[in-house]
């Protein structure tokens, strides 16, 4: 491409993101989306709005490199558009899968099966090692969770054990003793174990229906690693558009947030903990983290971005502020200068305005009321 066009393609670019209003206040959710939990999930209208704005050259993929729960994907794929998601959360990658995957036609059969073996579940129950597991669960429901999971490993189709996994999942912290998704303390409830199977069931139809109203065009899948560690390999085709919302410094906690679903699925949380980006456990500690943490990974990331995305492709990040020990950190401008340093140049840096329902748990430490969009370009090769 000649410097005229660039420089062309670079004001349509930017005149078109402008005209987008980020805010999004009428934003209605996928029922996909709200079947299991997920904290900082992009509203649908975000990925929606950039796939519908910015070009996706043939033959290329859209990559969400910090996928969550797979809102980017959902979206390429209701567009038609090829995707890959990655995410270090194993219960980010099963929650993905099952969503982009077609549902297998055998799907309510087998798990009708599945819960009627559980009813008749006679005998002595072995429960998993876990650590804490009788301050969070009672011993009934303890019994109730071992039994589904021994139901759904027997199964040998694993699209319908990862689709029953996503239902055990998304009901777990409800009948443990932990008081809710976001109150990380112990109460007595009423949950016992009939109650797991019958929210199980409920959880099921609830899937079931969900994916009913999905109709994926094209083809979606999913890394659970590091997104430190992308090589060319993880992608059969070259990136033509970046969408995702980064983990940052002091923020969230995503293992925490999955601590029990992943020891109870046989994941490590604190294998994940030791890797997870941005966890507030890096902050807290002696020789903790510090911002220049962030921006080494970010420089990590889009030296990666910067080898396997073609010329001219679009980067979209939507990343807020946060707080380490008093001091505000401009997430934002780490990024751009990430991609800057890595042969990418801004188009457009812009805010928008959270919605304070979704203003979830710990983010009110650093009162983030807005986060920001920041949008770049890579350059040619002739450094334009
Ligand atoms: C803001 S959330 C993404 C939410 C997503 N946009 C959605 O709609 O659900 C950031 C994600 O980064 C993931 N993450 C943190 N550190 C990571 C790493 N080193 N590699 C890959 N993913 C990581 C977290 O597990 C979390 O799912």
């Amino acid at each position: 491409m000649d410097l005229f066009s660039e420089v062309k393609d670079l004001v349509q670019g930017y005149e078109a993101l402008r005209n987008i209003n980020w805010n999004f206040q009428e934003s209605v959710s996928d029922k996909i989306h709200s079947i299991h939990p997920y904290p900082a999930k992009f509203i649908s209208d975000i990925p929606r709005a950039v796939l519908q704005t910015l070009p996706i050259p043939k033959d290329t993929i859209v990559l969400d490199p910090f996928c969550g729960s797979g809102v980017t994907l959902v979206e390429a794929q209701r567009a038609g558009f090829e995707s890959v998601g990655v995410d270090l959360n194993p219960i980010a990658c099963l929650l993905s899968r099952v969503k982009v995957n077609k549902l297998d036609k055998g799907f309510l059969q087998s798990a009708k099966e599945v819960i009627s073996r559980c009813l008749a579940h006679e005998g002595v129950v072995a429960v998993p090692l876990i650590p804490n597991l009788n301050h969070w669960f009672r011993g009934d429901v303890q019994e109730a969770i071992t039994i589904i999971i021994k139901e759904i490993d027997r199964l040998e189709n694993q699209n319908i054990q990862d689709a029953l996994r996503f239902c055990l999942s998304s009901i777990i912290v409800k009948v443990s003793n932990q008081e809710s998704d976001t109150r990380y303390a112990a109460i007595e409830k009423a949950y016992g174990k009939s109650d797991v199977f019958d929210l199980f069931d409920k959880a099921v139809k609830k899937l079931a229906k969900a994916k009913k109203g999905l109709n994926p065009l094209a083809k979606s899948s999913v890394l659970n690693k590091n997104s430190l560690t992308l090589n060319t390999n993880d992608f059969g085709k070259k990136v033509g558009l970046v969408i995702t919302s980064p983990p940052y410094p002091n923020a969230y906690e995503y293992w925490l947030y999955h601590k029990y679903r992943m020891w109870w699925l046989g994941y490590d949380p604190i294998d994940v903990k030791e890797q997870e980006i941005g966890a507030r456990a890096h902050y807290f500690k002696k020789n903790h983290q510090t911002e220049h943490d962030f921006i080494r990974q970010m420089n990590q990331l889009f030296a990666s971005l910067q080898e396997n995305m073609i010329e001219g492709g679009y980067a979209v990040f939507v990343i807020g502020r946060s707080k380490i020990h008093g001091r505000i950190i401009e997430n934002h401008k780490i990024v751009k200068e990430a991609g800057e340093n890595n042969g990418f140049d801004e188009v457009l840096t812009t805010t928008r305005v959270i919605k304070a329902s979704r203003k979830s748990f710990n983010l009110s430490h650093a009162r983030i009321k807005e986060e920001y969009i920041v949008v770049l370009k890579k350059r040619g090769s002739n450094g334009e």
